[in-house]
């Protein structure tokens, strides 16, 4: 399976402010539909929330919850029964938040993330990453379009 963790964040890796996003980049939701479909994902309960509890069209998924259980998607109390539940898939993507991203950025093979150029007010951050730019991750793919930079790395294996 590759693990692909999917995010957008600010200059200062901010993610998410009151549990929402704290900016809307209609381009950005356009590129993550596109990547995304037809894929399986994974999130964590405030993003299943803020996805008002349903899943995307066109996408299964799993959520990570220790205090909710949902009737109708399958919801783990831990990473590992998560990933043992999802192991034949070819690819699961890492939806966030940032507490789900802390836990899995060590375990994934790849980064998809859009670097958006303003600075926002946030509370919830992705994971540093960028000190490990050419060591750990390579950049495998970049295209800028205004205030945005779709990039993709993928783990370094060698
Ligand atoms: N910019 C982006 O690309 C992006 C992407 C996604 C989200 N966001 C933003 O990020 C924010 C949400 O992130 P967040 O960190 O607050 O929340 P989150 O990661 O979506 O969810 C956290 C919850 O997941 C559950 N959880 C965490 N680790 C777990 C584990 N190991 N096993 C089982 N359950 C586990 C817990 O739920 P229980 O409390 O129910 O146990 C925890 O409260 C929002 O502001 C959202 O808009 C931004």
């Amino acid at each position: 399976m590759i693990l692909t963790l999917i995010a957008a964040h600010d200059p200062n890796l901010v993610i998410g402010k009151d549990g929402e996003l704290p900016w809307h980049y209609p381009e950005d939701l356009k590129f993550f539909k596109q990547t995304t479909m037809g894929h399986t994902l994974l999130m964590g309960r405030i993003v299943f929330e803020e996805l008002g509890e349903k899943l995307l069209p066109g996408r299964e998924g799993v959520v990570l919850s220790r205090s909710q259980s949902y009737p109708h998607v399958p919801t783990f109390s831990s990473i590992d029964d998560a990933l043992n539940h999802l192991s034949d898939k070819e690819r699961v993507f890492v939806i966030g938040g940032g507490e789900i991203y802390r836990q899995t950025i060590n375990m994934a093979d790849e980064l998809i993330i859009t670097e958006i150029d303003e600075a926002y007010d946030g509370d919830t951050f992705f994971p540093e990453y960028r000190d490990q730019i050419g060591e750990v991750w390579k950049e495998k793919f970049r295209q800028e379009s205004g205030s945005l930079t779709f990039l993709k790395y993928v783990r370094n294996r060698s």
